[in-house]
C-alpha cells in the first residue's frame, strides 16, 4: 500500500494506536502544521513530512551550529494507519514488512486510561500484541530486521484534565499487560497449543521469562528501546518531545 507513494527511500514512522487516540490529528499536524478536523481512518496513508527547524536530527547532532546543513529540513514518510480493531491487519502488515521504517509511535488516550476501564484494556492488549510481533521479528534474527527498533509510546489528550500523567500511563499499561500476558499463556495452555515440547516454546511470552510483572524495559532484550512521553495535538498543540523523539531517529 505504502509502495505505491513512490516515497519508499525516505525514512518513516509508523503511527499505531487504538481508534480515536488522535493519530490522524497528530498526521495532520506534523504534515500542515496545523490542526484540522478528522474522520475515524479505514485504510492507512502516508505522507511526506519535515521535521521544524530547530529540532535538531539525531545525526546532525556533532555538527556545528553554523553548519549550513543543520538548516535543511530532515524529511520522512509518515504512516497513518486505521486503529478500529477490524483493520489493525494493515498497521501490523507495516511492522513485519518496514521499507525503511526508523521507529513506531504508539499513540494512547490518556484520558481514557482510569484503572478497569475499557479503554485501558484494549489500549494495553493492542500494545501487547505490537510489541509481541516486534519482539518476535527482533528475535528470530530475520535478514531483514532492523538492529533496534524505537517504540514512543505517546501519552495524548493531556489538554484534558482526566488524563494521566505520563509515569501513570506507562505503570497502568505495564499492569495491564502483566495480566494480559498471564491470561494468554493460560489461554495457549488450555487449548494445547503449546504441548509436546515441554514448555520450551515460549515465542508468545512477551518480555522477559519467568518475569512476574511485566515491564516496558524488558523489551530491551530484544534491542527493542520504548519511551514514553506526554502531549497533546488539539487546542494549544505541545508536541515537542514528539518532535524531538523523531528527530533523534533521523
Ligand atoms: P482512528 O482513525 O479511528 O484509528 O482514530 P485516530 O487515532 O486517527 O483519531 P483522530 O485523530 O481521528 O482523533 C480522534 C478524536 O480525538 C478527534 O475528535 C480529535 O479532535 C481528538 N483529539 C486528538 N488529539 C487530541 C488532543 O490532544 N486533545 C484532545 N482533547 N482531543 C484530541
Ligand atoms: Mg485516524
Amino acid at each position: 500500500i505504502f509502495r505505491a507513494s513512490g516515497l519508499v527511500s525516505l525514512p518513516s514512522i509508523l503511527l499505531l494506536g487504538p481508534s480515536g487516540s488522535g493519530k490522524t490529528s497528530l498526521l495532520t499536524l506534523f504534515e500542515r502544521g496545523a490542526n484540522a478536523s478528522t474522520h475515524t481512518s479505514q485504510s492507512p496513508i502516508a505522507v511526506e513530512c519535515s521535521l521544524p527547524v530547530g529540532a535538531i536530527a539525531g545525526t546532525d547532532k556533532y555538527r556545528s551550529i553554523n553548519d549550513p546543513t543543520n538548516l535543511t529540513h530532515k524529511k520522512f514518510l509518515l504512516l497513518d494507519t486505521p486503529g478500529h480493531g477490524k483493520l489493525r491487519h494493515h498497521a501490523l502488515e507495516t511492522i513485519t514488512n518496514p521499507q525503511n521504517l526508523k521507529g513506531v509511535i504508539f499513540l494512547v488516550d490518556a484520558a481514557n486510561m482510569a484503572t478497569g476501564d475499557e479503554g485501558l484494556r484494549q489500549t494495553a492488549d493492542y500494545l501487547h500484541d505490537v510489541l509481541l510481533l516486534l519482539q518476535k521479528r527482533m528475535s528470530n534474527g530475520a535478514s531483514k530486521a532492523p538492529k533496534e527498533m524505537a517504540v514512543l509510546i505517546a501519552a495524548n489528550k493531556m489538554d484534558l484534565f482526566t488524563a494521566l500523567p505520563a509515569a501513570l500511563v506507562k505503570s497502568s499499561l505495564e499492569t495491564e499487560i502483566t495480566k494480559l500476558r498471564v491470561s494468554r499463556s493460560k489461554g495457549l495452555l488450555d487449548s494445547g497449543v503449546n504441548m509436546g515440547d515441554d514448555g520450551e516454546d515460549n515465542d508468545d511470552w512477551l518480555g522477559e521469562m519467568g518475569s512476574k510483572d511485566f515491564k516496558l524495559s524488558q523489551m530491551e532484550e530484544f534491542n527493542i528501546m520504548v519511551e514514553v512521553a506526554g502531549g497533546n495535538v488539539t487546542g494549544n498543540a505541545n508536541v515537542e518531545k514528539w518532535w524531538k523523539w523523531v528527530g533523534d531517529r533521523l
